[in-house]
């Protein structure tokens, strides 16, 4: 049986020995112990070091430094290093390395310089894979596998000519005739009607703007071109190592591969989490993708498989994590319901594209500095937390979140190129953030019925099994929540015959006449009904003809005045919200806060503005975390007893928390 249950939370990182001498790795392990580390990420891009040639492999060193780690009681996170293929071969076989856009092949020397769909790519990655897990399916320190590293971080396009012939056969499966095809891409515009398989191509660079519907079955195809990697390697794996949990390791934010499919085909989530640390900085930020990733399997326990223990080196400039926030982070990741806090990368490399990010200790491996300090003592901290292991967090109000739609949200042929979908969804998951009330995240066409609001901002998309779990959702007594510029177009990216919201149309009581949309100069206000206050709207106007609903507020200004910015219908038992424009935070706030109360949602506990406050459960018990990220000492007023985990004693009343600090309260 695939064994799920880790024996602690996880704290390390990723570990490079080929980079080092021999000589080094007993400090490395010595350090690691004093530093709490319980698990590495090991050989990660070790291919060149595991197969010098076509017939050769050297995995004496790979048994030494596991023996070593797993003789000192740290666990092993055996990577396969497929994201990295050696240079002798892309030398010998050249139609390994990917095609750009316009029909250059890019060269070997930096890494992911492989095309996701080239059959030598496949069979020398699925060949080391073998060997590793044949070798190493017994290792009493394998705990885990990491697959690749990063999927498509650099690789997500390739316009190859294998890739032309895959595409063919990936579209031949999915429309069966060219007519179809035509059809789901109009191809009936521009003149771009095929008649034969053959004429279809990649959506390389052309003259102007691509098709649409085709750039968006391109994602689709790429997207799954590299999940099929992943899952030939996880099936080799699980081969050998049938009960060891297979995962890879996720980047945050990225737009390119759709993760709720990938979600399926691992066991658990895991994801590099780099929030910019400098000036601007939003706790919100972290925060959301936290919940993303773990609504990838709804609610499931993440890894956080990487984050830097100070700056990285790839921004323009990269700034310092100031003292403390290290540490606050992991804890606002634990407090979401990440299981492991690991990071890139354990030592500072002396060389390479990598050697200005930090580490948990330096390249001269010294400890008395102060990021190693707050490495250690966070790991020294964590193995209080083991009772974390089996609790999850639950959430009464969930966003709903499409990566198809942001694809196509942000086609720059769209009414405005200002919207970006993961702003729009920011700006609402902020407001719940700031009111300390947890959110999930749920992919269209899942069953809403657990939720008591659900929110899907810039709902351009929507795809055939969206709309039922939303209207029965409603109709149940739920409120639902949309924006301008949704219900616009179907799977396909076609517009819905009907107009805007399209099937929304009837839940949400309004149809869209104009999109009127605003550059960055032009101005609008609305005036909510029953009070003098006139809120700033920006970015966007959809111009409403209402059926059933009614308006909430009205726009001040433009040809349009009078005309509604909010509304709201009733549809069943429950209530459907559009809005029309993006007023200013002030509104949003006090509406959501009449719709919290109606709703009986509060916060696990009060606390002041720039004080997070999340908890995680299981059926026995409840655990709360208090993060300040204010940079000043706050007071909480408790109502009943806690035990404090970091501490070890029993509190009450009235406590201070000390900025930047954090508190782990488990309920008596
Ligand atoms: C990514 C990669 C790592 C490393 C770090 C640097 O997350 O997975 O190999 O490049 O970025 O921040
Ligand atoms: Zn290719």
């Amino acid at each position: 049986m695939l064994n799920l249950k880790f024996p602690y939370l996880f704290y390390g990182g990723d570990y490079n020995p080929e980079q080092w001498d021999e000589i080094i790795w007993d400090q490395d392990i010595r350090l690691m112990k004093k530093a709490g580390v319980n698990l590495v990420s090991l050989g990660i891009f070790s291919w060149s070091h595991l197969q010098p040639n076509e017939n050769t492999f050297t995995f004496k060193w790979l048994d030494t430094i596991m023996t070593k780690l797993n003789d000192a009681g740290i666990f092993i996170n055996l990577a396969t290093p497929t994201a990295a293929q050696p240079a002798w071969l892309s030398q010998k076989y050249k139609e390994i390395l990917p095609v750009n856009e316009y029909g250059i092949r890019l060269s070997y020397g930096s890494r992911q310089s492989y095309c996701p769909n080239s059959p030598v790519y496949k069979e020398f990655s699925s060949q080391i894979v073998r060997k590793l897990a044949d070798r190493y399916k017994e290792h009493p320190g394998l705990i885990l596998w990491h697959v690749n590293n990063e999927y498509a971080c650099h690789n997500s396009e390739c316009y190859c000519d294998v890739c032309i012939t895959q595409f063919r056969k990936w579209l031949i499966k999915r429309y069966h005739t060219v007519d179809a095809l035509n059809l789901a891409w109009g191809a009936s515009f521009w003149s771009q009607k095929y008649y034969k398989w053959e004429e279809i191509i990649l959506p390389k660079a052309t003259t102007t703007a691509k098709n649409p519907g085709q750039v968006l079955d391109y994602k689709r195809f790429m997207s799954e071109s590299h999940l099929k990697n992943y899952i030939m390697e996880r099936d080799i794996i699980k081969k050998y190592t049938p009960n060891i949990p297979v995962t890879t390791n996720f980047l945050p934010g990225f737009k390119n591969l759709n993760y709720f499919k990938w979600a399926h085909e691992i066991d658990f989530i895991s994801y590099d989490s780099y929030p910019d640390p400098a000036p601007g900085f939003k706790p919100s930020d972290p925060a959301m993708l936290h919940d993303l990733y773990r609504g990838l399997k709804h609610g499931k326990f993440f890894f956080i498989m990487e984050q830097a223990p100070n700056q990285v080196q790839w921004r323009d400039v990269n700034v310092c994590k100031p003292p403390g926030m290290m540490r606050l982070l992991s804890y606002q990741a634990i407090a979401h319901g990440a299981n492991a806090i690991l990071f890139f990368q354990w030592r500072q490399s002396r060389f390479g594209a990598e050697k200005f990010h930090s580490a948990m200790i330096p390249h001269n491996g010294r400890t008395d500095n102060r990021i190693s300090k707050e490495v250690g003592m966070l790991g020294k901290e964590l193995k209080k937390l083991e009772v974390l292991l089996d609790t999850h967090c639950i959430s009464d109000v969930a966003i709903i979140f499409d990566y198809e739609n942001w694809w196509s949200v942000e086609n720059h042929m769209n009414p405005s190129n200002r919207i970006k979908y993961p702003e729009q969804i920011g700006y609402w998951y902020e407001q719940f953030y700031n009111k300390n009330i947890s959110i999930d995240f749920v992919p269209q066409g899942m069953n809403l019925s657990q939720y008591k609001i659900v929110l899907a901002p810039l709902m351009y998309m929507v795809h055939p099994d969206a709309e039922k779990p939303i209207l029965e959702f409603v109709k149940k007594g739920g409120i639902f929540i949309t924006t301008f510029f949704s219900g616009v177009v179907d799977g396909t990216d076609t517009l819905f015959p009907q107009g805007s919201p399209g099937p929304l149309q009837d839940v949400l009581g309004i149809e869209v006449e104009e999109f009127a949309v605003m550059g960055r100069q032009m101005k609008n206000s609305i005036k909510a009904n029953n009070t003098k206050i006139i809120y700033d709207t920006s970015l966007w106007c959809d111009i409403i003809k209402l059926k059933t609903a009614v308006s909430l507020a009205q726009f001040e200004e433009d040809y349009f005045a009078g005309a509604p910015a909010v509304t709201v219908n009733g549809y069943g038992m429950g209530k459907a919200f559009y809005f029309a424009s993006l007023p200013d935070y002030k509104y949003t706030k006090i509406f959501l806060d009449g719709l919290l109360k109606e709703k009986n949602i509060f916060p696990a506990l009060n606390c002041p503005p720039g004080v997070e406050v999340n908890f995680r459960k299981n059926n026995n018990d409840i655990y709360y975390f208090i993060i300040n990220h204010t940079n000043s000492e706050n007071s909480i007023q408790l109502s009943c007893k806690f035990f404090d985990l970091l501490n070890g004693i029993t509190i009450s009343g009235d406590i201070k928390i000390k900025a930047q600090d954090v508190k782990i309260f488990k309920k008596l």
